[in-house]
């Protein structure tokens, strides 16, 4: 089984960190595993020009093909972003609305596959789980199945406070246990249900 990993950060740091992390983690467990990373990506925004609708293929040519070919290879998806103005990260976003182009060549391409959310902020209570609810409404669109770590905790998924820093992300012990957790759930929806 595929785990397709997108890391919404601008920057090779803590979100990079964690996500690198889940997926070693994954791969330890007998998954294949593929990190699709924005550092130096261009990925432009949905201009809403419907070409895709007529054409079945998306009139921009970034690397969102890169993002295209993984997310219809993949099982599982784990979108993960800093907190960035209580939300998830431009990059991320930007991904998100361009997947509309994949839907127009096949409305069901997405459905059925297990997702799950990673949201590092650099406070504590910065808006993780606002950045958890906009990557759940993405997989709830998509028909995506949403994992969470359960009910007794990491309710919406992974939640990490760098405090700006790849150190202290390294330190957060709480958020690498929620991390484990959202793991643990989400290895098992991909074993019932895939
Ligand atoms: C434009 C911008 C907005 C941010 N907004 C928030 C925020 O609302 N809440 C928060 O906790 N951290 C916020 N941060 C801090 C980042 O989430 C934090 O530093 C994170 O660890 C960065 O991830 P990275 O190291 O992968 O780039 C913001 C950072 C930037 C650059």
């Amino acid at each position: 089984m595929k785990v397709f990993g997108i890391c919404g950060s601008f920057r090779s740091n803590t979100t990079e960190y964690v996500i690198e992390n889940a997926l070693y983690k994954l791969k330890d467990n007998g998954f294949d595993t593929e990190l699709f990373s924005c550092i130096g990506k261009t990925i432009k925004p949905c201009m809403h020009c419907d070409y895709c609708l007529e054409n079945k293929k998306c009139i921009v040519e970034d690397d969102m093909a890169d993002v295209y070919r993984n997310l219809q290879e993949a099982d599982g998806i784990i979108l993960a972003t800093p907190v960035q103005s209580g939300g998830i990260s431009a990059n991320l976003a930007a991904i998100m609305d361009r997947t509309r182009a994949l839907e127009a060549i096949d409305y069901n391409i997405l459905r059925g596959k297990i997702g799950m959310s990673i949201a590092v902020g650099g406070d504590r209570t910065g808006g993780q789980d606002f950045a958890h609810l906009k990557n759940i409404t993405y997989f709830m669109i998509h028909g995506i199945i949403p994992v969470s770590g359960g009910p007794f905790g990491s309710n919406l998924g992974a939640s990490f406070w760098s405090n700006d820093s790849l150190d202290d992300i390294k330190n957060d012990d709480y958020g690498m246990k929620s991390l484990d957790r959202t793991l643990v759930e989400f290895e098992k929806f991909l074993k019932k249900y895939i």
